[in-house]
């Protein structure tokens, strides 16, 4: 009896010594300051690693070995990388959230890459950290909208440069969270090379892309930018022929630039008047154009007066056409009236 009750008690220690120990057990070596490895670069590896920064993360009630998994007996030796996808795919039953994107990931540029090999593609972690992993939405995050394009930067380090001084980098910079970081054009978990036809930054889908933000429910009416910019460009003769298939027609990026774009004000833009001549002489479109030629508005709505001549034109040819078609009712509803009247005429 006596003995029983003490073999409980002491597995009942065991236990709790045994969970609660699991991460102090790593902490004896990894709370300590001085832990060092040498890389192969010869440089030295901190491996002291402060808890209180996992406490706080998304992870704060996982234990080491929840991801260090390899890490089974103590010395242990050099640890693998940690695969999140342990949790993280979709179906799973760690309670990491459900979805398409792990394998949408798997598909993406990045995630091809990687499968081929590649050691500069990013994992998970690359784009996500690694203690300190938080919610999208935590101001925090790696993968917080504002903070997201210097994440992309670390490794595309000339476009983050050039965004980073067009309208849609400062205006991120400056609060405005409806302008949009890298992946509000090349998406996240299924990014894709602009030469791929399904990736939203393709000939053919960068007008979509631009039009979530500057089509007809756009955000950008709050910044007192038109709305128009997606309907007039796809009833410009550069929109149709896209819609015709004729990739090789300009797109919003080929006059906008992509990770440049500057409004017309800015002596740098694309756009301005100062370098109009230049931007559609682009190598492959018009070589020929003069500043006549490229004086031509581009945005026109038919529909407003501002637009002059073509609105004229418009107005004419919808009166033309109305007038014709009119015309043309009065002269069957008369033949029919005639034919019905001679059926009626006894011969
Ligand atoms: C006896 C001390 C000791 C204990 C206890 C210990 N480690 Fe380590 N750990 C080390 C040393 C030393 C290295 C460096 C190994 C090397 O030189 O490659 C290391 C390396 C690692 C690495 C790889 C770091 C890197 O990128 O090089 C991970 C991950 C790790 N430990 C996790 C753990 C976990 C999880 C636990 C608890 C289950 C744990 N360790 C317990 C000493 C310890
Ligand atoms: C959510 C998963 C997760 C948990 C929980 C976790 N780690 Fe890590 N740890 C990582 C990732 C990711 C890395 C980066 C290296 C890699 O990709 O494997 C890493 C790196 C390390 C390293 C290498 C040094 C460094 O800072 O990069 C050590 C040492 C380490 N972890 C120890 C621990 C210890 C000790 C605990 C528990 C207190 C712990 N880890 C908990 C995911 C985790
Ligand atoms: C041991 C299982 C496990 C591993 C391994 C793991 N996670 Fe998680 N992760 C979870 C769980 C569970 C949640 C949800 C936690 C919650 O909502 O409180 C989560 C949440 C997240 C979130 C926040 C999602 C959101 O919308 O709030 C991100 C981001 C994340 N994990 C990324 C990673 C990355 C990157 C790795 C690899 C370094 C990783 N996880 C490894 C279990 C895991
Ligand atoms: C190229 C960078 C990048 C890579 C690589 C990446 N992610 Fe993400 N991830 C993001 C971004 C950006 C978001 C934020 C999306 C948003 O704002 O809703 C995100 C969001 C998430 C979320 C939260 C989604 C939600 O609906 O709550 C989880 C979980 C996640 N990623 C896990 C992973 C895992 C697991 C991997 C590896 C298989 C991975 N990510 C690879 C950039 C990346
Ligand atoms: C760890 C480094 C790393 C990070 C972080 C990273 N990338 Fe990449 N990215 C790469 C590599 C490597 C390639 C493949 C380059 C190649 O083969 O042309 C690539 C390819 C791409 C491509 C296709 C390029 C082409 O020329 O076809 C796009 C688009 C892209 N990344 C966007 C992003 C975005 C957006 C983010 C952030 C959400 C991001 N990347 C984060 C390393 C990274
Ligand atoms: C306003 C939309 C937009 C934003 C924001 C944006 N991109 Fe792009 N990006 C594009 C377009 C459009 C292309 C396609 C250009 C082409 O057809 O060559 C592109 C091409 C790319 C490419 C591959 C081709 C190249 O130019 O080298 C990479 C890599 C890339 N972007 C990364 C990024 C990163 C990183 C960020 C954030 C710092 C970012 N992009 C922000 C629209 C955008
Ligand atoms: C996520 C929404 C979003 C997307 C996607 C987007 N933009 Fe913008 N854009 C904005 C916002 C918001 C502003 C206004 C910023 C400000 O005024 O501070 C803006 C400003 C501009 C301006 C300057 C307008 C002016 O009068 O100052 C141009 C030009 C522009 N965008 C073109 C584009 C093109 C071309 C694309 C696609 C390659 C694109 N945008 C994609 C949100 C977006
Ligand atoms: C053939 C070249 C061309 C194409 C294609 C084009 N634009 Fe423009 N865009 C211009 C020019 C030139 C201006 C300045 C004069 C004007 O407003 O017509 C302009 C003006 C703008 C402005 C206002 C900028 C400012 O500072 O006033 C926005 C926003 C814009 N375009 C967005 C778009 C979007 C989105 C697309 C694709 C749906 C697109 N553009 C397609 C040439 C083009």
């Amino acid at each position: 009896m006596r003995w029983g009750r003490f073999i409980a008690a002491l597995a009942g220690a065991l236990i709790i010594a045994g969970t609660a120990s699991a991460q102090e057990k790593c902490m004896v070596c990894h709370g300590r300051q001085d832990l060092f490895r040498k890389t192969e670069a010869g440089r030295k590896l901190s491996l002291f690693i402060d808890t209180t920064i996992l406490h706080h993360s998304i992870h704060a009630s996982r234990q080491c070995v929840d991801c260090h998994v390899d890490v089974v007996a103590i010395p242990h030796k050099q640890a693998k990388d940690v695969n999140c996808k342990r949790c993280h795919y979709s179906g799973n039953r760690a309670g990491a959230p459900q979805g398409q994107m792990y394998d949408q990931y798997e598909h993406s540029v990045h995630g091809m890459e990687v499968i081929k090999g590649n050691a500069k593609a990013p994992v998970c972690q690359d784009c996500h950290g690694a203690h300190d992993i938080l919610p999208p939405d935590s101001v925090a995050s790696s993968v917080y909208k504002q903070n997201l394009p210097k994440t992309c930067g670390r490794c595309h380090i000339d476009i983050y440069a050039t965004y980073r001084e067009s309208i849609h980098g400062r205006s991120l910079a400056d609060g405005k969270l409806d302008a949009p970081d890298c992946s509000a054009c090349h998406g996240e978990h299924n990014i894709q090379r602009p030469t791929d036809t399904t990736s939203s930054v393709s000939a053919g889908h960068v007008s979509n892309t631009c039009g979530k933000c500057h089509g007809p429910v756009g955000v950008v009416a709050k910044y007192g930018i038109k709305t128009d910019r997606t309907a007039t460009f796809e009833h410009s003769f550069h929109g149709i022929s896209q819609i015709m298939q004729n990739m090789t027609a300009a797109n919003c990026a080929s006059c906008h630039g992509n990770h440049d774009i500057r409004p017309a004000g800015d002596p740098k833009s694309s756009i301005n008047p100062a370098n109009i001549v230049k931007t559609c002489g682009r190598e492959g479109c018009h070589p020929e154009a003069t500043p006549q030629f490229a004086g031509g508005k581009i945005h026109v709505d038919p529909t407003k007066k501002e637009s002059g001549l073509v609105y004229y034109i418009t107005k004419f040819f919808t009166i033309l056409t109305l007038s014709t078609l009119a015309g043309l009712f009065v002269f069957i509803l008369m033949d029919l009236f005639r034919r019905a009247k001679q059926a009626r005429t006894p011969h």
